[in-house]
Order: structure tokens, then sequence, then C-alpha cells
């Protein structure tokens, strides 16, 4: 069943949708809802879009649906991303990488001239931590990696695929998924990730959204 506020949400982002323009798609649920819609509307008002996907998922997604997807080296710059978040506050930080597809979100986003994101209700937090903390790290020494983090009291949980193999992002690395509900200084905790050898990208994303539409279930709130 479509979770209606995330459905709001997804059509809301259309009016940030041009002719001629260079589409961010995010991954996950919300951001499926949005690839569904545009696909739609672009037809229905015969718009000329170039897409570049953030997972393999939605980029299977929006060509089944018929939208040019091309790949990010392919393209100067993407004029605006379109993407979900698992939880964000109200200076426009989030969390992400619910899907594990925080690499490629990151990298998208970075490229990305304005960032979009379309959240439910339920994901917006005073402080962020009560969702854990994704970080992407390569399979060599990510035992060592986990160890350092439990050591620290984070609560590290290796992400696992149903049938309990580790889960492999698209570049082929594992997800570790910490407790962050504690730590103050969200900005410092970034960068001594990003310090650590091994860790390839964490799910803060921190000054990165421009514009959050949050959905509701017949109305949206936007927040710029
Ligand atoms: C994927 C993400 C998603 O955008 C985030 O997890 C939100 O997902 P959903 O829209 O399914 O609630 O960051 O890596």
């Amino acid at each position: 069943m479509v979770n209606k506020k995330k459905e709001t949400a997804a059509v809301a982002a259309l009016d940030f949708i041009e002719d001629n323009m260079i589409v961010g798609l995010g991954s996950g649920s919300t951001a499926s809802l949005f690839i569904e819609k545009l696909a739609e509307y672009a037809k229905q008002a015969q718009l000329t879009l170039t897409c570049v996907a953030t997972s393999e998922k939605s980029a299977a997604l929006a060509t089944s649906l018929g939208l040019n997807v091309v790949d990010l080296d392919d393209i100067d710059q993407i004029d605006v991303t379109i993407d979900g978040a698992d939880e964000v506050d109200a200076h426009l930080n989030g969390i992400k990488g619910g899907g594990a597809a925080l690499l490629y979100e990151k990298i998208v986003a970075q490229s990305s001239k304005r960032n979009v994101w379309l959240v439910d209700t339920t994901k917006v937090r005073e402080h962020l931590g009560q969702t854990k903390l994704p970080i992407e790290v390569i399979p060599f020494g990510s035992t060592h990696i986990f160890n350092y983090l439990k050591t620290h009291g984070l609560n590290p949980v290796f992400r696992r695929n149903v049938n309990k193999t580790l889960l492999e992002t698209d570049s082929v690395n594992y997800i570790i998924d910490i407790d962050i509900s504690e730590i103050k200084d969200l900005h410092q905790f970034g960068s001594d990730l990003e310090d650590f050898a091994g860790v390839v990208e964490h799910g803060l994303f921190l000054d990165v959204c421009d514009a959050l539409i949050i959905g509701d279930d017949d109305s949206v709130e936007i927040v710029q």
C-alpha cells in the first residue's frame, strides 16, 4: 500500500522540475514514488529530461518507466536532485542511507545545484540520532573498524540481507549501522569518521539539503 504522506511529498516535488533539466533521482521508497510521478509528468507535459540515478534500483525503475538515465560522468552538473531521507532536523541536516545508497547519494548531491528532500511528518526531529547512522566501509579490515566502533560505545551492527549474509552496496562495500544518539557535535563526528581509513562514506548529510518537502496526508510543508 502506498504511503499517502510520502506520495503527497513526491507529487509536490514535481514543482521543482522544468523542461530540459538534468534531474538526480534518489533512492528508497519515497524517491521511487517520485520517479513514478516524474515519468508520468514528463510524458504528459512532454518534457525532455535527463536523469542521473543514485542506485542501480532507481536507475532500473526510471529506465523501465521511459526516463532517460545517463551516467553521472556523462553530464556536467545536475540541476536538481530529489531524494528521500531517514531523519531531518529544522536546519535541513539529515541522516540518509536506510536504503544503503548513501555513497552514490552523496556524490550525486554534491554534483547538484539544488538538493530537495522528501520526507513524511514522522521523520522530522529536534535532534538527529533516533535512526541508526549507516557507515559504508570497504570489506578489507571491516571487522577492525567494527571493533573500534564497539569499543567507543557506538553499538555497531553489520547490515545483513534477509538470508543473514552481509549486505553489499552497489559499490560492493559493507554497511555498519551505529548509534549516534549520544553524539553532540555531529559535524565533528562526521569529519572524524571521514578521517578513518576504510570508511568510504557515512550517512550524515549536513548542509546538503536546500529544500525540504514534508508530506502529510493531504498537504505539504516546504522548508527552504
Ligand atoms: C537510501 C536513502 C533513502 O532516501 C532513505 O532511507 C529514505 O527511505 P524511504 O523513502 O524508503 O523512507 O537514504 O539510501
